[in-house]
């Protein structure tokens, strides 16, 4: 996790870097600090806690440097100090680093650095870096030759940017972790994502692992480890600035809620033939899936459960499928051959879980396609092939917008594998006419104010509950997820049919019980239902105005009448603005919520 950033140009740098880092504070939030080269030495300054502490404390100061790098931190080794706290330096202040990332040898580097008399200050992995880099430097070697043999011996992963104290260039290396260069009249900038510095430059280039890039105000210098030349093609990104501000809203999770109408469209436009009512996916050659005989779908958190309900797609549309955990995918992993599809979904398409995965499934012979939110993504260069969900850029920790899109992306492919393998596939003609009317659908879920009344009215229980069924159940464990995420209460998802199997034994006045009803065996839902009712347990049911469950419930959340490919998504929206709610009356910080970071780079 951790945010990187950048810059080398014209001008005081400062500005960038604490725009920059505020646009990367969703990658971790634990401390933040910046570091600037003037020509005559390092300044660096970092402190713990939100960025909003960093910024206080430079108040009045008169930090200047046309080189700079920042960080924005997510912690892995050593608590959220101010001396853990990057840019981190070697033996003297002449070298700063900023990593991103896991230096899994760091214990054994530190040891023979040690040896060499460096002294360390702080807990972190990254410290060694630095000395690395110094130490070799000290022996005599030139900067770019010190710094790619100090990350040539490197372990495990890494974003990484260093200055020192009398060069206008930053230098980076990636293994594992993202980096990406931004390209301006003024200068250039590098950073962990675009939004870092969307506002300055649209023109970017991803850099690929084992790259080496000297970045001076002119220019950048690509190569590879072993120092060979390495060119990566340059790129307009079509997101607007705009997107990636928070607007008249008070947090980007309420945004991205709502910008769901507007994202769905987006997911969905030129995907479909309406007249034939199939999904087109004009990305792949007519037949190309002919030869696929399962899918296993891959992803973690939120995106599981977008996986989840894709499988369940997948398997009504005649097509053998199963979601599975990535954390959990490996050695005991069903088997795959070559008519196997392995599917990543991944919004950001750097979980380092899933990307693991995906190498493991390749390993073993699989065809692989990920479905991601990020163009340029790691997901994206190691599968076969990759499907964007054009969602637009989701700030907020907690997923929401990305989960509808990834869910309609994943049912489109269950059409389209059905009919290319020659399935008679049930799913397209209904999907395509329900997604239609989806982005209506919403708008009008988002305009009730029933999801607010909810969340007032059962403010203090105990427990939150979540039950679904079919399509309903991973609209049930999303809808806690998101409930524990950012409320910090406790909220569990079960299959309806479960809840007598165990949880009942916890079901009290104190736990609401959210009813998912997606038309699905409706009747086995109420019924589970009533069983909580009868335990005390207020039921909130999620289900059209005439629904028969509205009789049983204590609180009705209107879902509009719709098939349940969609029904269980306008219920997931309905479930957001909930958690939403909750969290906001009880003053959480809702777009960064405490030991989370929207991309886990970790394992
Ligand atoms: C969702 O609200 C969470 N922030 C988290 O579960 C997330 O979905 C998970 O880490 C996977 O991320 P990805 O989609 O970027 O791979």
């Amino acid at each position: 996790m951790c945010g990187i950033i950048g810059h080398v140009g014209e001008g005081n740098a400062i500005d960038a870097l604490l725009t920059g880092l505020e646009n990367l504070e969703y990658r971790g939030y634990d401390s933040a600090g910046v570091a600037v080269q003037n020509g005559s030495g390092i300044e660096i300054r970092k402190r713990s806690g939100r960025l909003s502490e960093l910024k206080t404390s430079l108040l009045g100061e008169q930090l200047e440097g046309e080189v700079g790098i920042g960080h924005t931190r997510w912690s892995t080794h050593g608590p959220p100090t101010d001396e853990n706290a990057h840019p981190h330096t070697g033996a003297t202040d002449d070298v700063a680093v900023v990593h991103n990332g896991i230096v899994e040898n760091y214990a054994e580097l530190r040891e023979r650095l040690r040896e060499h008399g460096h002294e360390f200050t702080s807990d972190t992995d990254t410290e060694v870096i630095p000395h690395l880099i110094g130490q070799y430097v000290a022996e005599g070697m030139a900067t770019e030759a010190a710094f790619r043999r100090a990350v040539g011996e490197l372990e495990g992963s890494y974003a990484v940017a260093a200055m020192v104290s009398d060069e206008r260039a930053i230098y980076a290396a990636r293994q594992g972790s993202p980096l990406v260069v931004g390209v301006e009249d003024e200068g250039v900038f590098l950073a962990s994502d675009v939004p870092a510095f969307l506002e300055y430059t649209d023109t970017v280039a991803y850099l690929e692992d084992g790259d080496v890039a000297v970045i001076h105000p002119g220019g950048i210098e690509l190569t590879d480890l072993a120092g060979r030349s390495v060119t990566r093609e340059l790129r307009t990104v079509d997101w607007d600035p705009e997107q990636t501000a928070k607007g008249t809203y008070d947090h980007f999770m309420l945004k991205e809620i709502h910008e769901q109408p507007t994202a769905l469209a987006q997911t969905v436009e030129g995907r479909v033939d309406r007249r034939s009512g199939a999904a087109t996916l004009a990305e792949f050659e007519p037949g190309d899936f002919a030869g696929i005989d399962r899918v296993q779908l891959i992803a973690c958190g939120t995106s599981y459960h977008a996986a989840l309900y894709g499988s369940l797609l997948l398997n009504d549309a005649g097509v053998d499928s199963r979601a599975l955990l990535a954390n959990e995918y490996g050695d005991r992993s069903p088997p795959v051959d070559e008519g196997t599809l392995v599917i990543a979904v991944t919004q950001s398409g750097e979980t380092a879980d899933t990307l693991s995965a995906l190498r493991r499934a390749t390993a073993a012979g699989a065809r692989t396609l990920t479905v991601t939110n990020v163009v340029g993504s790691t997901a994206t260069r190691i599968a076969d092939d990759r499907i964007l969900i054009r969602a637009g850029p989701e700030i907020g920790v907690a997923a929401t917008k990305t989960f509808s899109s990834q869910a309609v992306v994943l049912a489109l492919l269950a059409d389209r594998i059905a009919r290319d393998r020659g399935d008679d596939s049930p799913l397209g003609p209904t999907l395509v006419s329900a997604l239609k009317t989806l982005p209506r659908q919403i708008e009008r879920v988002l305009s009730s104010t029933d999801a607010g009344a909810i969340a007032r009215r059962y403010h203090g229980s105990r427990s939150y509950f979540f039950i679904g069924r079919g399509l309903g159940y991973p609209v049930a464990l999303e809808g806690a997820l998101k409930f524990k995420e950012i409320t910090y209460e406790h909220a569990e998802g079960f299959a309806a049919g479960e809840l007598k199997h165990g949880p009942l034994a916890l079901v009290t006045p104190e736990t609401p019980v959210f009813a998912v009803f997606t038309g699905e065996e409706d009747a086995r839902t109420l019924k589970s239902a009533e069983e909580a009712a009868t335990r005390g347990a207020p039921i909130v049911a999620l289900c059209p105005a005439d629904h028969r469950a509205t009789a049983v419930a204590d609180a009705h959340l209107e879902i509009p009448d719709a098939p349940p490919e969609t029904a269980g998504l306008l219920a997931n929206v309905g479930l957001q603005l909930v958690s939403y709610h909750a969290a906001d009356l009880l003053e959480r910080p809702i777009d960064k919520p405490r030991n989370l970071a929207k991309s886990v780079t970790v394992e």
